[in-house]
């Protein structure tokens, strides 16, 4: 296939936020450098007829897009305006856990700022996202709004059966409301994890676009901190799964719904045939813990360009090695319930697992409690092997695997090129602060890691956005 990777940078571009919102960096000095600068700082927005205080990334709601092509250094100046301890991480993206990439253990103290730089290695190509981890201030200053999305293309991007798609990126969550604010936590939140009655797609609520081509591309990220969604398109249309978290499946996979657990993404090919809109719909889905019902009737409206075709759907998309079990030598189980780990609770620098750099691992993932849990490891994309039991449909790669009640889960998990610590977790971000989290140490030599800087997170809790000091 020729490759043309410029008219694809061409084609995105402008509208990616159906108009809203754009943060692509000037191009810096130097080639293959992308630098963007913004911080987390408070701000009002305007939502549902309320003028509400949120903590939002330079101003914006979700925070701007980072885009990269596949080889292209990031440069980010970030700055913390915030009355409580940040950072950011680089949710599911293949890039070193240490230094001034994907590092939990930067905290930057309120007026402080860091520069993170990292580089999209080949094959990274995909939607990610990014959002605070500083632990236990994680839930709620997601929950006050610090999200955003990454994008990073490659050279699968210039098919012409991608390339002519209008490409959209859909920051997906919900929210609630007490009067002019943000709803605020109760005790119940942090057990089951806190969701919101109304959903929004990039900030907004219930969005009408009109599309500017005869199929879609929809990049949806669940930036949820605990709602899953069930999504489906209208009038029981077929949607074309052609990524999951981030990474491009073999071929497109037609489907009637896709559940998206809190820190996943999907990107799906949506077909205008017939002229007429089609709405983007979240069915109700039982996640073991009682749910507010939503509000919204449709999560978007897409209006069709007129006298369009659709475009062919691609046959082949990326290549996904199949990983042998046998050569996993190493095996390891981790049992969740109700906030621990294999009966643990998250204790900050504590090496639960080490681990070899190269080695391929086989982890055998068990749900023992009563509601859903998202696993998620970072920094090593993982492909699972079998879910109660079962071979899945299809190959993918992915970095969050849902587990209903019940249910076990074998990844095959591949600790390549970056050794460092960091972090595997439940996503339901309350029950990450809860302690539902563990420390992943990688060395190629089996040294002890020195030990992480002080924690300066962990800060008092609060069950409303604190005000500026
Ligand atoms: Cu979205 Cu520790 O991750
Ligand atoms: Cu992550
Ligand atoms: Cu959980």
């Amino acid at each position: 296939m020729a490759l043309a990777r410029r008219t694809a940078l061409g084609i995105l571009g402008a509208g990616l936020f159906g108009g809203a919102l754009l943060g692509r960096g000037r191009p810096g000095a130097e080639p293959g450098l992308v630098t963007m600068e913004f911080d987390a700082a408070p701000h009002r927005v305007s939502l549902l007829g309320r003028e509400v205080p949120m903590w939002l990334y330079g101003g914006r709601f979700p925070g701007p897009a980072i885009e990269l092509a596949e080889g292209e250094t990031l440069r980010l100046a970030f700055g913390n305006r915030l009355p409580h301890p940040t950072n950011l991480h680089f949710h599911g993206m293949h890039i070193p856990p240490t230094g001034s990439a994907d590092n939990i253990y930067i905290q930057i103290p309120p007026g402080e700022r860091f520069t993170y730089e990292f580089t999209a290695g080949p094959g990274t190509a995909g939607t990610y996202w990014y959002h605070p981890h500083c632990h236990e201030l994680v839930a709620r200053q997601m929950w006050y709004g610090l999200s955003g999305p990454i994008l990073v293309r490659g050279p699968l991007d210039a098919m012409p059966e991608l390339a002519a798609a209008d490409d959209r990126l859909l920051v997906l969550r919900d929210i609630a409301f007490e009067g002019e604010r943000l709803a605020g936590y109760t005790v119940n939140d942090w057990h089951k994890g806190k969701e919101g009655d109304y959903l929004l797609v990039n900030g907004a609520y219930q969005p009408e676009w009109r599309m500017r081509a005869g199929s879609a591309r929809l990049r949806l990220i669940n930036v949820a901190n605990a709602r899953h969604l069930r999504l489906a398109l209208s009038d029981r249309r077929p949607l074309f799964l052609i990524a999951l978290d981030g990474q491009f499946l073999e071929r497109p996979v037609d489907l009637e719904e896709i559940l998206l657990a809190p820190a996943q993404r999907a990107e799906i090919l949506v077909p205008f045939e017939d002229g007429r809109p089609i709405e983007l719909l979240a069915r109700h889905y039982n996640r073991g813990a009682p749910t507010p019902r939503l509000r919204n009737r449709f999560l978007l409206r897409m209006l069709p360009p007129p006298g369009t075709r659709p475009l062919p759907l691609p046959d082949r998309l990326a290549e996904i090695p199949k990983l042998d079990p046998t050569r996993a030598r190493v095996q390891r189980r981790f049992d969740l319930s109700m906030f621990l780990i294999n009966g643990r609770r998250y204790r900050y620098g504590r090496a639960d697992v080490r681990a070899r750099l190269g080695e391929l691992e086989l982890w055998r993932v068990r749900n023992f409690g009563t509601m859903d849990h998202p696993f998620h490891l970072h920094t090593w994309p993982f492909q699972i092997r079998r879910h109660n039991r079962r071979p899945p449909a299809f190959r993918a790669w992915r970095d969050t695997v849902h587990l209903r009640p019940g249910d076990e889960v074998e990844l095959l998990v591949p600790l390549r090129d970056f050794p460092g610590r960091t972090l595997f977790h439940c996503h339901i971000a309350e029950h990450g602060d809860r302690g539902m989290m563990g420390t992943i140490e990688v060395t190629a030599n089996d040294a002890p890691l020195a030990p992480p800087p002080p924690p300066i997170c962990f800060a008092p809790g609060g069950d409303r956005m604190p005000r500026l000091p």
